[in-house]
């Protein structure tokens, strides 16, 4: 009977790209929703945008659009990456849903119903100027223990110091500057300190749905048996915030990891309205079906303990497991974006452009603990170059021409197969350890072992197993050397018969790396000219006389001249954020509006800048400068100009009664779609200039110097169309 399976990845937050942190895990799960489905399972795989919480809020009022509209654009860049990492969701989804707001409604319904929600007041920082309650990570201050300044609320960049923002010496707002003030306000909070929870957490920490590792973590928090450690879960925020509003509850919304994980279901009702999936089969409590969340072991917390209470408590079923995994880390250290590791998706595939590079790497590295995996680039240059080209590649390189040339592309029949694959002469442990077996049957008989790997998500296994097979496999042809037995005409039917064994090895490994390489199976069943492969077709061979394609370059090496100008792409200035490291990702706020201090601790870099800077103009009085009117605009149109190599053309409100055009250099490095909606600045009283496209009434700011690039100004969060700079 097929599995009825259910797959999650964790939703990516809707105000970031993709980076290759991110992928090691859309790639775990992706491999191994492509093995089940390669299985016969019935197994869907649903994900989406995590849409809500303050940084988005913040972040689209700085870009001057609507969350709404930073949210769309942002999830059409997440879409478009994970296609291109051949990432396979069946539905994407975003956590700004009217479903995903449904079934958040509907538990927090039922766990009010059982007494499960209480409400109280707390007292938190409130930015006076902003109108708002700071979450931690937007106060900063100094650190109550070693005095560095501007620390966030929570923990210590420069000691580790883990405290509260109240603790923090001179805080001030990450927002807006101002100094905080402390208030008091109503909180919605899931009890899960109550009775109830503690015994069902405990009992669901026993049922074996989490790694051992996991597992340990849990009995951690949880405490000994009659210890009660878990504390209630602040479940609210107050406005202004971008989420939902809780139900009766006017100006208090739920806290974005609330509605986060209730996305899985959001996301999968979709999928059931699209395709007519019976939704309850999944998820109802005592379900058949199999429900796998594939996470980053730095949100566990939430998945361990706040979920599976949540669902339990609300009448659904709860997970079968949780897959955590480590994080990713480049030539061993943190990913940086002072040393050009920190590498976006997009950056990936317009430098290295074939995606299942990386799909292979991760998949060698992969082995189903919560230990982290390296990626070491030259590693990964040689292993591609090695594994993918020099062992399995060729296989089919050597001996596709001799049977598309010499035999009209037909493949010998079973009878001279078992006459040339023998394994006789060959040596190495699979010859031993199966030595009446020849060659296309031992491949044949690996493919229950190998299974079991992929299942286990051990693909570190199942990559290194399918290697031993492809060593096999080349010796075999260096062995029979089909390139001598084409000299002699009186060899033509071994030569038929070895280059057919060849590619019936070929084909067999190809079903065994397609959960991996999903791509290249794809370009190899068409050259194969064979249909879709599935697992079981490992166990059967193309029959006598199939007629392959002509062969077509398959792949080609990896120059590490990519990834050296990937690397040099991604070196960025350390005036720019760096990635959330494991707290930031699980606290609320994983957009900065400040850099921290650490990355721009190293002291050498100014005095460096220094000397590359353009001379300071000539000093100039202060009424002087009061002569250029600066205003803050609001790009209203950004279009291109036909037949202007460099000009964009900007609409620009900026509080008169009718925009302003103005043209601006900056179609290199502004795509004008992003441009709409956005706060600049502008020098409005600049006289007007007639240009062969139109008169331009002023002039938008840029900043430029030695190193490339060109940046338009942004004024700070709240900053009006109109109001005057100076
Ligand atoms: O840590 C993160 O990136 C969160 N956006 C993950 C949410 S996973 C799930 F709960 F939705
Ligand atoms: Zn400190």
């Amino acid at each position: 009977m097929p599995r009825k399976i259910l797959v999650t990845s964790a939703l990516p937050y809707a105000n970031g790209s993709i980076h290759l942190g991110h992928l090691v895990e859309y790639i775990q799960t992706d491999i191994w929703v492509r093995f089940q489905k390669m299985r016969g399972n019935t197994c869907h795989y649903v994900c989406a945008d995590d849409t809500h919480g303050t940084p988005i809020m913040l972040r689209a009022e700085k870009e001057g659009v609507t969350p709404e509209q930073l949210i769309a654009r942002v999830w059409l860049e997440h879409f478009d990456d994970f296609r291109a990492f051949h990432v396979a969701f069946d539905n994407y989804g975003s956590t700004n849903s009217g479903e995903t707001r449904d079934f958040a409604e509907g538990i927090y319904r039922t766990l009010k119903a059982s007494d499960l929600i209480a409400v109280r007041s707390i007292e938190q920082y409130y930015d006076p100027l902003k109108h708002m309650f700071l979450p931690d990570r937007f106060i900063k201050g100094e650190c109550p223990k070693c005095g560095a300044k501007d620390q966030y609320g929570d923990n210590c960049e420069v000691c580790g110091a883990a405290y509260a923002p109240t603790d923090l010496k001179h805080p001030y707002s990450a927002v807006s500057g101002a100094v905080p003030e402390l208030r008091q306000s109503n909180h919605h909070f899931f009890r899960l300190s109550s009775p109830t929870c503690q015994q069902f957490l405990r009992e669901w920490t026993r049922s074996g749905s989490l790694q051992p590792e996991a597992s340990n973590k849990m009995q951690e928090w949880l405490g000994a048996e009659g210890e009660n450690k878990l504390t209630d879960w602040d479940i609210s925020r107050d406005a202004p915030y971008f989420g939902f509003e809780i139900p009766d509850a006017p100006g208090k919304y739920f806290y974005v990891w609330l509605d986060a994980p209730v996305g899985y279901m959001g996301s999968f009702k979709q999928l059931c309205k699209n395709r007519g999936i019976a939704f309850d089969d999944y998820w109802k409590q005592g379900s058949d079906a199999e429900l796998y969340h594939f996470i980053g072991k730095d949100i566990l917390y939430f998945h361990a303990l706040f979920w599976p209470a949540m669902l339990q408590h609300a009448g659904f079923r709860t997970p079968t497991k949780l897959f955590a995994h480590g994080f990713l880390t480049v030539n061993g250290e943190k990913m940086s974006k002072s040393r050009g590791t920190f590498i976006t998706a997009s950056s990936y595939i317009e430098h290295v452009k074939n995606t299942e590079y990386l799909r292979y790497y991760y998949a060698a590295k992969l082995n189903g603990s919560m230990e982290d995996l390296d990626l070491n680039l030259d590693d990964f240059v040689a292993r591609v170059n090695s594994d993918l080209i020099g062992k399995y590649i060729n296989i089919a390189s050597r001996s596709a021409g001799f049977i598309s040339k010499r035999f009209e592309g037909k493949l010998a029949d079973h009878a001279l197969l078992a006459k040339c694959a023998s394994t006789s002469g060959l040596a190495g442990k699979l010859v031993e350890d199966f030595p009446n077996k020849n060659l296309l049957e031992v491949l044949q008989d690996s493919a229950e072992q190998i299974a079991e790997m992929y299942e286990a998500r051990d693909y570190s296994r199942a990559t290194r197993t399918v290697g031993t097979l492809l060593d096999l496999i080349n010796a075999y042809v260096d062995a029979t050397k089909p390139w001598e037995l084409a000299k002699d005409p009186s060899n033509v039917q071994w030569l038929q018969g070895v280059c057919s064994v060849a590619l019936q090895a070929f084909r067999i490994i190809t079903i065994y790396l397609k959960p991996v390489l999903p791509q290249l199976a794809k370009d190899i069943q068409a050259f194969l000219n064979v249909g879709e492969l599935h697992w079981q077709d490992a166990l059967t061979l193309l029959p006598d006389g199939h007629a392959i394609n002509a062969y077509q370059h398959l792949m080609t090496r990896l120059d590490p001249k990519c990834i050296e100008a990937m690397v040099e792409a991604n070196k960025q200035s350390l005036q720019l954020a760096p990635p959330p490291t494991s707290q930031q990702r699980h606290a609320e706020h994983q957009q900065h509006v400040v850099a921290p201090a650490a990355e721009i601790g190293d002291a050498t870099l100014p005095l460096k800048k220094a000397s590359m800077i353009a001379p300071i103009a000539e000093t100039i009085s202060i009424d002087e400068f009061n002569k250029v009117d600066l205003r803050v605009a609001r790009i209203l149109m950004a279009e291109h100009v036909e037949g202007a190599e460099k000009l964009l053309k900007l609409t620009l409100d900026i509080g008169e009664a009718q925009p302003r055009t103005v043209f601006a250099g900056i179609k290199s490095v502004y795509d004008p779609e992003k441009l709409k909606g956005r706060m600049t600045v502008m020098v409005a009283n600049l006289a007007p200039r007639k240009m062969k496209f139109g008169l331009s009434e002023g002039m938008v700011l840029a900043a430029s110097g030695e190193a490339p690039g060109l940046f338009i100004l942004s004024p700070d969060a709240g900053a009006q169309p109109g109001m005057r700079i100076k």
